[in-house]
């Protein structure tokens, strides 16, 4: 995928993966937006505070982003990491802790790819049927690519069908 010159939001780019992956965007000569709760601005970098979870945050972030220009690309990078059994010798699994993890993993990421995808639709082929969302899915609380694999497979997005109104 070309990057140089292209506008390209990152969720979770405050650090570990989406840090990476937005440094590489922004070596690669890309506006590069992350949307994260924590992160700072640097030259190449525009931090916006978002929460995925958060439907008018993550709509913030987009208009922000879209400042830059037309969206190529959504790169869900957010996501939390928990390791608890659901019964331990300390108790039951945390309906608190669980819960964040299913906000953030699922919802987040599904809420970041339905408000993106629809501006990266507009942009890529004028058709509904061409319509492109490419997304790095990263932590959605199943399995996911390590960092050597995340910046290997940035080179090789994959195609995914767009979600289907009513469907
Ligand atoms: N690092 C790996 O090798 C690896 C491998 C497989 C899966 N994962 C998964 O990928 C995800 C990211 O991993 P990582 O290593 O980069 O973790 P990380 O903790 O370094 O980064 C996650 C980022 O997501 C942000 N974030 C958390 N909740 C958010 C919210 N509600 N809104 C916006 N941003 C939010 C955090 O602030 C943080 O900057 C995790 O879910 C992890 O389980 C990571």
């Amino acid at each position: 995928m070309e990057t140089q010159g292209g506008t390209f939001l990152v969720t979770g780019g405050g650090s570990g993966l989406g840090a990476a992956v937005a440094g590489n965007l922004a070596e690669g000569g890309a506006n590069v937006v992350v949307a994260d709760l924590e992160g700072e601005n640097n030259e190449n970098v525009r931090f916006i505070e978002t929460d995925v979870a958060d439907e008018e945050s993550v709509q913030d972030a987009i208009d922000a982003t879209l400042e830059f220009g037309e969206l190529r690309s959504v790169i869900n990078c957010a996501g939390v990491a928990t390791a608890e059994k659901i019964l331990g010798k300390e108790g039951p699994h945390a309906l608190d802790l669980f819960n964040k993890v299913v906000q953030v993993n699922l919802i987040g990421t599904f809420n970041v790819a339905r408000l993106g995808g629809r501006h990266e639709g507009e942009r890529a082929d004028g058709g509904r049927g061409a319509r492109r969302h490419r997304q790095h899915c990263l932590g959605r609380g199943v399995r996911g690519p390590d960092r050597a694999g995340c910046l290997r497979r940035f080179e090789g997005w994959r195609r995914l069908p767009d979600p289907a109104p009513g469907a």
